[in-house]
């Protein structure tokens, strides 16, 4: 397997490319410039290796057989809910539990949490910047409940109004459900004045945190958030496997949202005992190389540091943005003060999957859309945009390639 280097002194970007096989990739003739992170990031070796050497020597279901390749890949499976506790500071491993992603995490509070608790005329507030998983889950309950969803605004830079927001909290206000950071505008929220303000008021808080973990450190003891969410394939691990985060006295009040294999005690036709957390939450066979694979991508992340990862990409995003400020036509969506490493924007006279195609045809891999965000593009009065979103490989260098993919593309399109 290969092993995870710790990072000592100065970021050095080369060595972490040098641990990413794709990256070494030609695209279409050209070297590839991948731009497209916020999407799903790419996987180093140690993560590659580590969902590799668990099929090779250890596969087996777990919490279920006394024999070693079991008892081995229950050890691992459990041994990387460790590491998920770690990395958001939980206080306990009961807090952790794996799922698919984000958007099964936020349905799984949708249906576990809200759908017992929610009554006619119950509101449930969220933002115009979230994604599609943190709109739909609550409309849906809202259909099952009737209760009530309430936007809070945003100004033209994408800044969620605080204020306005402090405005809607109800006595009827029952969940707050916000993005830690918006994927379509890349905005980072003051989520903890967010949190505080909730809390004060006894209601429960859901943080959409997949486009946050891959950029900065969260601990969600400080935040104090009932639940939290995040994907494994936005940092640099495997695609299907994600984390709900969830307070222990809150979990503890919710019945189990699926039922199967894993998540009992016992069971008769008289009647089922549920399992102690977090399995009680985790039905049937779960992704166990998955949630390895996100162990190994964890330990990746924690030997460079997040705050050098952090840093290392709004310098990156500086860059971007001056580079990209001058080109004709071309208009930034998303323009708060406090920005995780992402930019949309839209050019005068060219669609945007038209200059994806252009752009792809030059190596670089960018997203066009709207980036599963429509209230968010509604808002802006654009159908879509292209977003380019970085990671800790990436480079100027590749900046430099976007900027000039990006002139050929207006020369060719307009
Ligand atoms: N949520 C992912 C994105 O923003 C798919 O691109």
């Amino acid at each position: 397997m290969a092993a995870v280097r710790v990072m000592r002194g100065h970021f050095d970007v080369e060595r972490v490319r040098a641990d990413f096989p794709v990256l070494a990739r030609q695209v279409n003739g050209r070297p590839l410039a991948y731009l497209d992170n916020a999407a799903s990031a790419q996987q180093p070796a140690a993560v590659i290796d580590a969902v590799a050497g668990y099929a090779r020597a250890h596969h087996a279901n777990v919490h279920r057989g006394v024999h070693t390749l079991s008892q081995e890949a229950t050890a691992l499976y459990e041994a990387a809910r460790e590491k998920a506790r770690r990395f958001i500071n939980a206080a306990s491993t009961t807090e952790i539990i794996f799922l698919r992603g984000t958007t099964e995490a936020v349905n799984l509070v949708a249906q576990a949490h809200g759908r017992p608790r929610l009554k006619p005329g119950d509101e449930i507030l969220v933002s115009w910047l979230e994604h599609h998983s943190n709109i739909v889950p609550w409309q849906m309950l809202c259909g099952q409940t009737g209760a009530v969803l309430r936007v809070v605004p945003i100004d033209r830079r994408g800044v969620v109004d605080f204020d306005r927001y402090l405005a809607m909290l109800g006595p009827r206000t029952r969940i707050v459900a916000l993005a830690h950071v918006s994927n379509a505008l890349g905005t980072v929220l003051p989520i903890r004045a967010f949190l505080d303000a909730a809390r004060e008021r006894g209601i429960a808080t859901l943080v959409d945190g997949a486009q946050a973990v891959p950029h900065l450190a969260v601990d969600v003891q400080a935040l104090g958030c009932d639940f939290y969410a995040f994907s494994g394939h936005k940092m640099y691990g495997p695609t299907g496997i994600g984390v709900l985060y969830g307070r222990e006295r809150t979990l503890e009040a919710m019945t189990p949202w699926q039922g199967g294999g894993d998540m009992i005690l016992s069971v008769s036709f008289d009647g089922t005992t549920y399992n102690h957390l977090p399995h009680r939450f985790e039905a049937g066979t779960p992704n166990i190389a998955g949630a390895i694979g996100l162990g190994a991508a964890i330990d990746y992340l924690k030997a460079i540091g997040m705050e050098r990862i952090g840093h290392h990409e709004q310098e990156l995003l500086a860059y971007a943005t001056a580079r990209l400020a001058d080109i004709p036509g071309l208009a930034f969506v998303g323009t708060a003060p406090e920005k995780s490493s992402l930019m949309s924007f839209t050019i005068e006279g060219v669609h945007p999957h038209d200059l994806g195609t252009v752009l792809d045809s030059e190596g670089v891999a960018v997203r066009t859309g709207h980036h599963c965000a429509m209230p968010v593009m509604e808002y802006f009065g654009v159908p879509a945009t292209t977003r380019a979103s970085f990671g800790l490989y990436n480079t100027r260098a590749e900046i430099d390639a976007l900027r000039e993919a990006l002139l050929h593309a207006i020369r060719m399109l307009r």
